[in-house]
């Protein structure tokens, strides 16, 4: 592996998963862990040697709150005590930016660790300014965006329509442009490049793609595809080579860790769902009239997360069948691992002069980003392309 060193600038740095991506490095760096749970760990040399090195990975970003991340992994519960202690002083030194901020597309996480910023442009420049500070001890520098979920914008809005109206916008103050697409085109404009874990709009609006093309930068995105529909994208193209017809399928999912908060407000709730609920359609070629995406804000669970599904399947003489699955998952174990693959694979596009939407790396996501075509959602057929790409 490449020897580079690879800056992550993580936004929301102080969260559960944030916090669980610094620690894991941490832990690995140590001689604490093993690679297990890594999606590009068992690579075979070629394929992996200008990936960086994870042990070459280094973390800044931003977060509303100001606390250092020992501090926030504490709160977080997701390290066990024996990993909490290993890496305590290390995490204790690491304290995030102040973050780009706009209650109007955020209304329930406090924190008050952000700049007072006049107008978009001068948001922009701030972000700039810590990226450039930490492009000075790295040798490139990803952001990930791993903050809490924004509500829902108006996709088709004229500003978004065009890096020109954009940049109308922007000087105009528009109220239709969140942080989520401040620290976006930030990172953009700095030519570093921007993968986003989270359901929030970002670089996916038109202006922004423009701008990554533009600029040569690679962008991928968006919401990681961690748990249920990771699950659920593996098992609906099987059902469908077996011809399998289903009827109905019922998600619940119960989770009591802060990203659970910010999505029991109704706003922040309608981006997660939608990001959710849109994978079967492309897989099975039909509507499932009664697919139902259900998520429940549960407090005892912290951030061990249960996922119910019910499947309603028709068989051979019109029989009727059910299928239950129930992931008892924990939800940054199994995000933490992903975001720093994506950080890696976006790393390599630039090394490798691609820009734009990287769209291989939709394995990753639950809403892939796609220039022209609709997304493909079957897992098996991502990988395979994902692959393909790796071992070029
Ligand atoms: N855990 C998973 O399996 C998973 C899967 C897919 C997507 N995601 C998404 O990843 C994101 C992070 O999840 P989490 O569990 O770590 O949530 P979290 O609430 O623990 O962390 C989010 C962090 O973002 C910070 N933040 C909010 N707005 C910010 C801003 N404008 N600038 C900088 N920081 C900001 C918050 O203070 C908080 O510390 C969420 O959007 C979630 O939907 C998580």
């Amino acid at each position: 592996m490449s020897e580079r060193t690879l800056g992550i600038a993580v936004i929301g740095l102080g969260g559960a998963v944030g916090t669980t991506m610094v620690a894991g490095i941490e832990l690995l760096k140590l001689g604490k862990v093993d690679k297990t749970g890594l999606p590009l760990s068992e690579l075979d040399q070629n394929s992996a040697k200008d990936l960086a090195a994870y042990e070459r990975i280094v973390f800044g970003g931003w977060d509303l709150n100001a606390e250092n991340l020992a501090a926030a992994a504490e709160e977080h519960e997701v390290l066990n005590h024996k990993q909490f202690v290993a890496v305590e002083n290390s995490l204790s030194k690491i304290y995030p930016w102040k973050a780009a901020v706009d209650e109007r597309f955020l209304s329930n996480i406090e924190g008050g660790n952000f700049l007072p910023s006049k107008d978009h442009r001068e948001v922009i420049k701030n972000i700039v300014n810590d990226l450039k500070k930490f492009q000075e001890i790295c040798d490139q520098v990803v952001v990930i965006n791993l903050a809490s979920t924004e509500k829902l914008v108006d996709e088709s809005s004229e500003e978004y329509s065009s890096l020109a109206a954009f940049e109308n916008a922007l000087d105009a103050g528009s109220e239709n442009i969140s942080p989520a697409m401040l620290y976006a085109y930030a990172a953009i404009s700095t030519e570093i490049p921007y993968g986003n874990f989270t359901p929030s709009v970002a670089a996916d609006i038109p202006a922004l793609i423009e701008f990554a093309e533009m600029q040569n930068v690679p962008i991928a995105g968006k919401d990681g595809k961690t748990g249920q529909t990771f699950i659920k994208t593996v098992l609906a193209p099987a059902l469908k080579a077996r011809e399998l017809k289903i009827e109905g399928w019922y998600s619940t999912n119960l989770l009591g860790n802060r990203d659970g908060l910010a999505l029991s407000n109704e706003d922040s709730l309608r981006s997660k769902i939608k990001t959710k609920a849109s994978v079967l359609r492309n897989i099975l070629g039909y509507e499932v009239e009664d697919h139902i995406v259900d998520i429940r804000y549960y407090r005892p669970r912290g951030d061990d997360k249960e996922a119910w599904d019910n499947i309603d399947i028709t068989g051979f003489l019109g029989q009727k069948m059910q299928i239950k699955v129930n992931f008892l998952c924990k939800d940054s174990i199994l995000a933490a691992p992903l975001a720093i693959e994506i950080a890696r694979c976006l790393d390599l596009a630039k090394q490798r002069g691609d820009s734009g939407i990287q769209e291989q790396l939709s394995v990753f996501f639950k809403l892939p980003m796609t220039k022209y075509e609709s997304p493909e959602h079957a897992f098996h057929i991502q990988n395979k392309h994902f692959l393909k790409w790796l071992n070029a």
